[in-house]
């Protein structure tokens, strides 16, 4: 008789950096008595393309991809449009034998909003700061939501330029100083730059002028409540933080391998700040 291994996924990165990833996962493998495993794999990226295509083979029914990886993983999987948009792929699976790909930034961002500030979506003018991999994530989910104007502002224009060409006409790529005109008609703000992040220059914008319902979002989650989630609350806007985008981009992987959809839920959100906190 042959004893079946528990399911297992892992998340694949090179170095092995430090990830929550397994904190999450395993608290809720717990929480939900589910026999599985999720491991750590470092893979130089000279082994990546044999790791992932066969993956199953490695023992797993699926992966979460961090750096440098997420661009190669895109390209040697089918991804579905999400992960196109982005051009990068973190979350792999089989549906049978086929190794499919996503890009859950984009439903972390979007169900972290609508879990912390529920009617976000009544905006018609966003700004969004910063156009890397993580501004990608966000305007894809943006659109899809029906934001009509997305002015997107970074500090090299010609990549705000870029994003603007591949998403089209409702985002509008725009100078860094022209940020205090529009911040008094953005209902929603959304910070994607490392500004603001511990060990980087600070994020220098005045909110005064959002509009008072205006909903503020900060991707960066050390510390976790950044200056501008602090001057967001001093003016009593709603907010939403980067940590509740980590947890919520990880439910859509573990329903995939796991077949159980979990709940972020606040001990587990507690879980993961203790972790981010310590020395
Ligand atoms: P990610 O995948 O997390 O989005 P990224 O692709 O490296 O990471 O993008 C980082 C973003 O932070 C970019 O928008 C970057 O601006 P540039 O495109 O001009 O580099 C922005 N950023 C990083 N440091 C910055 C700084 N000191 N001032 C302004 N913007 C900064």
């Amino acid at each position: 008789m042959t004893s079946a291994r528990p399911r297992a996924a892992c998340l694949i990165g090179w170095p092995a950096a430090h990830s929550r990833s397994p904190l999450i996962h395993h608290y809720w493998l717990r929480t939900l008595g589910i026999e599985g495993g999720y491991n750590i794999e470092a893979v130089p990226p000279e082994g990546f393309a044999e790791f992932i295509l066969h993956l199953a083979a490695h023992g797993f029914v699926g992966a979460n991809v961090t750096r440098p990886h997420k661009e190669r993983a895109l390209a040697l999987s089918a991804p579905d449009a999400r992960a196109r948009a982005v051009g990068a792929a973190n979350t792999l699976w089989y549906d049978g034998d086929r190794l499919c790909s996503t890009n859950t930034d984009v439903e972390g961002f979007i169900n972290n909003l609508d879990a912390s500030a529920p009617g976000w979506d009544k905006a018609s003018d966003a700004l969004v700061l910063g156009a890397g991999g993580a501004s990608r994530a966000v305007l894809f989910g943006l659109l899809e939501r029906g934001i009509k104007r997305v002015h997107l502002v970074n500090r090299t224009v010609t990549r705000a330029q870029a994003l603007a060409d591949q998403f089209g006409a409702a985002v509008h790529p725009v100078a860094w100083d022209a940020i205090g005109d529009l911040l008094s008609r953005a209902q929603l703000l959304v910070n994607t730059t490392s500004l603001g992040m511990h060990g980087q220059p600070p994020l220098e914008i005045d909110i005064g002028r959002m509009p008072a319902d205006a909903v503020v979002a900060d991707l960066v989650y050390v510390p976790l409540k950044t200056p501008l989630l602090s001057a967001a609350e001093r003016r009593g806007l709603r907010s939403a933080d980067g940590l509740g985008m980590l947890l919520h981009q990880a439910v859509r992987g573990f329903e995939l391998w796991f077949g159980r959809r979990p709940e972020v839920t606040p001990e587990l959100r507690a879980l993961v700040e203790a972790d981010l906190t310590k020395v």
